[in-house]
């Protein structure tokens, strides 16, 4: 029997650097897509999946997090008196029962391995989802559900994983694959970064993950890996062997919204999504195509 994935952690604590200016004071995480933060996005994902306990790993600089699934009674009250109720319940869809959503700080962003050690006196001695708010995934069953299913089917660590272009691996963690039968990747290595000379394969871990507790035992040792920060990927790559390890070919669209370029896509991803937006977006598009060709034409 294995053990029911209840908490989730989500680590928030990092500096978004390829966001400057705009993440200055804001954390990159509250960046909206269309008008919804990215962490929730990745917390209703969660929800989803049947996640009961939400810790954020967060820094300082990062309290608006903490604000925007909380009740705000000033906004709620001028709300309610201007009769826009529809508003109002937008602004208070978020707000969890109390203590379903714990804080820990990671004083110094030290690596995504240290900010999810940072989580483990919240987490324990149990299995546990990992989201990364800036990879937002649009899929019909939430990513970090496809990976709980994995974790049901064979009782080990799971990992979202897509193939990416060879001359991108240095963006990723990357699988050593070992028996792959297209949809479950076995785990026999994973390397943070590797040039893509050296990469063992294209298959490349996104920000969803389902990992077991001995995870923290690793960390412990607060090794620093590539680009002198606590590595999670390093910490996983330990645990091969020792339980089963899959990477998911998941179901949906991953947008890498840490990146300018994944951040656009995805605003116009999920605004044509929208009913009521759809065709406007569709329409400004089209019109800046038809732009472009006359441009290029003349
Ligand atoms: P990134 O590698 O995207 O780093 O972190 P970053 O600092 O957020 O952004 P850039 O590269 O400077 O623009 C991946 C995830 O890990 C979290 C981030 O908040 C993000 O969700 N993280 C990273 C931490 O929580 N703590 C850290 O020390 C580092």
């Amino acid at each position: 029997m294995v053990q029911r994935i209840r908490k989730a952690v989500f680590p928030v604590g990092g500096l978004g650097t390829r966001f400057l200016p705009a993440t200055k004071a804001m954390p990159k995480e509250m960046l909206p897509v269309v008008d919804k933060p990215l962490i929730q996005y990745a917390v209703e994902e969660a929800l989803a999946a049947g996640i009961e306990q939400i810790i954020f790993v967060t820094g300082r600089g990062k309290s608006s997090i903490e604000d925007h699934f909380d009740f705000s009674y000033e906004l709620q009250d001028t709300l309610l008196k201007r009769g826009k109720l529809d508003a109002l319940t937008v602004a208070t869809e978020m707000v969890n029962r109390s203590g379903s959503v714990a804080y820990v700080r990671q004083q110094e962003p030290a690596g995504l391995g240290h900010a999810v050690w940072s989580a483990r006196h919240l987490v324990g001695d149990e299995p546990f989802a990992i989201l990364l708010a800036d990879d937002l995934v649009m899929s019909k069953q939430p990513c970090i559900g496809q990976l709980v299913d994995v974790y049901n089917e064979t009782g080990g660590n799971a990992l979202a994983v897509m193939d990416v272009p060879r001359e991108h691996t240095e963006r990723y963690g990357v699988l050593d694959v070992g028996a792959d039968d297209g949809r479950l990747a076995e785990v026999k290595g994973l390397v943070e970064k590797p040039a893509p000379s050296v990469a063992p394969s294209t298959l490349s871990v996104i920000g969803r993950y389902v990992l077991l507790p001995e995870v923290f035992d690793i960390l412990a040792s607060q090794e620093k890996g590539a680009g002198g920060e606590i590595q999670l990927t390093d910490a996983m790559a330990r645990m091969v062997g020792s339980a089963p390890f899959h990477g998911l070919r998941f179901e949906g669209t991953r947008f890498d919204c840490g990146d300018k370029i994944g951040f656009l896509e995805a605003t116009l991803a999920h605004a044509l999504t929208r009913d009521d937006l759809g065709g406007d977006v569709q329409a400004l598009i089209d019109g800046y195509a038809s732009l472009s060709a006359r441009r290029q034409a003349g």
